[in-house]
């Protein structure tokens, strides 16, 4: 078993992708790629806030099992999720010893993923919603750690992802070939200077696709998929990264073929970019929104009958409400001038937001709406089992992760 310190953890029989293999590849594509194509696909909000973006040891891959959602466990398991159906938690205990024996196997020492892991079922419970019992063929953009992936994987879906930053994406990587016996499909070896074809893999695959792939060929796939997926990340981006992974979403989910087609998010992420800017965005790039309740919202490709009752953008709000919000944008401005002037930090720009939105006439948000009512009682595993589990697969009572433990020391 490999020790923590050592730097060449690479599994070659299971085509892991080393550090230099990931770095070179990426060095050489970077000699054929715009630089305004280098710029967007940067993961700018991880540069702006100094969080480490890439790893140079394989070993330091260990601090990525479970990042994103810290010390968020407790309150997710209650406010978000209302607890686990029986089918979840044992997607859950699967999911979660895979991770553990992936640590231990790896890196030399036990670990748990516990928000990453809860957070992701939230998405697949309404992904299962959308897709009305039939697995489908998902494109997930930014991945994290990989766990919706893995359950998309576990669970006979079509999956490809794409991903921005060194350290997620070979931990990716390294975790899918794990589980999966070495079967990922990966794009960032051997990838060459023509463009591939961006096909969805078979049910229970993966395919991996790094930026500079995605920057050649996305545009220009005729490979469709059927729903695009991307959580805590759109707002996170470069807005050129943005507006070209939705024109691209809006191209790969173009295909009649009568399987639901949508874009779906869990969260926006950090707020580089506003939330009213991203939701034109995805207006521009030919989606109007169809669903929004704050926790999930769906897009749906403008035109098609999947966009059934969508809301509309607020320029077309009756011109009263226009004139209204715009008379509020003045005065924020005014009110902000002064503020600086004072140095007191301006107020946020409240200029537009997507208000929440559900339509019984629209045929994923009904889906929503009947698959939580269906679901209604059915969340009988509550928070003690969980942890009880963590328990037993950890030995020990202590299940936060090193980064949750960091910041409760820093707890008053
Ligand atoms: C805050 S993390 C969220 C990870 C995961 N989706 C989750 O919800 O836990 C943002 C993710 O988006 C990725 N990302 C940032 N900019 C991106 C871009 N332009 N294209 C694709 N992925 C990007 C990051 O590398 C990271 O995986």
């Amino acid at each position: 078993m490999p020790g923590p310190g050592q730097t060449s953890l690479v599994d070659a029989r299971l085509g892991e992708l080393s550090v230099a293999e990931y770095d070179q590849a990426e060095q050489e594509a970077m000699v054929q790629t715009p630089n305004r194509a280098i710029m967007a696909f940067q993961p700018v909000v991880f540069h702006q806030y100094g969080y480490p973006a890439r790893v140079r040891m394989g070993a330091e891959l260990f601090k990525y099992i479970d990042v994103m959602h810290d010390l968020r466990f407790e309150e997710d398991f209650h406010q978000l999720l209302g607890g686990l159906t029986r089918e979840e938690f044992d997607l859950l205990q699967r999911l979660t010893t895979l991770i553990c024996r992936f640590s231990e196997a790896r890196f030399g020492r036990k670990a748990l993923a516990r928000s990453s892991v809860l957070r992701h079922l939230y998405v697949l419970r309404h992904i299962r919603y959308l897709s009305g019992g039939r697995p489908l063929r998902v494109l997930e953009i930014g991945p994290g750690c990989g766990y919706l992936g893995a359950m998309l994987m576990l669970e006979g879906y079509s999956y490809a992802a794409m991903d921005v930053t060194q350290a997620f994406y070979l931990y990716q990587n390294w975790f899918w070939n794990f589980i999966s016996d070495g079967q990922v499909t990966e794009l960032a070896r051997d990838s060459g200077l023509a463009p591939r074809e961006m096909t969805a893999p078979q049910p229970g695959g993966i395919l991996h696709v790094p930026w500079w792939e995605f920057v050649r060929s996305a545009l220009r796939s005729g490979a469709p998929f059927d729903l695009v997926v991307c959580n805590h990340a759109l707002c996170e981006m470069h807005r050129d990264s943005l507006a070209f992974i939705l024109k691209s979403a809006r191209r790969l989910l173009d295909a009649q073929d009568g399987r639901p087609k949508a874009f779906v998010l869990e969260g926006w992420g950090a707020r580089y970019i506003s939330l009213s800017e991203a939701t034109k965005s995805f207006y521009r790039a030919g989606f109007t929104m169809v669903h929004n309740d704050g926790g999930i919202i769906v897009f749906a490709p403008t035109g098609t009958s999947w966009a059934t009752n969508g809301l509309r953008l607020p320029h077309h709000t009756p011109l009263k409400r226009r004139y209204v919000r715009g008379v509020r944008r003045l005065l924020r401005r005014g009110i902000n001038v002064v503020r600086r002037a004072m140095w007191e930090s301006p107020l946020p720009d409240m200029s537009y937001e997507p208000c929440e939105y559900r339509a019984s006439g629209n045929p994923f948000s009904r889906a929503i709406h009947e698959g939580r009512s269906a679901e209604r009682g059915t969340k009988t595993v509550g928070l003690e089992q969980v942890n009880r589990f963590y328990t037993e697969l950890l030995g020990s009572e202590n299940h936060l992760n090193p980064d949750e433990r960091f910041l409760t020391e820093l707890r008053p």
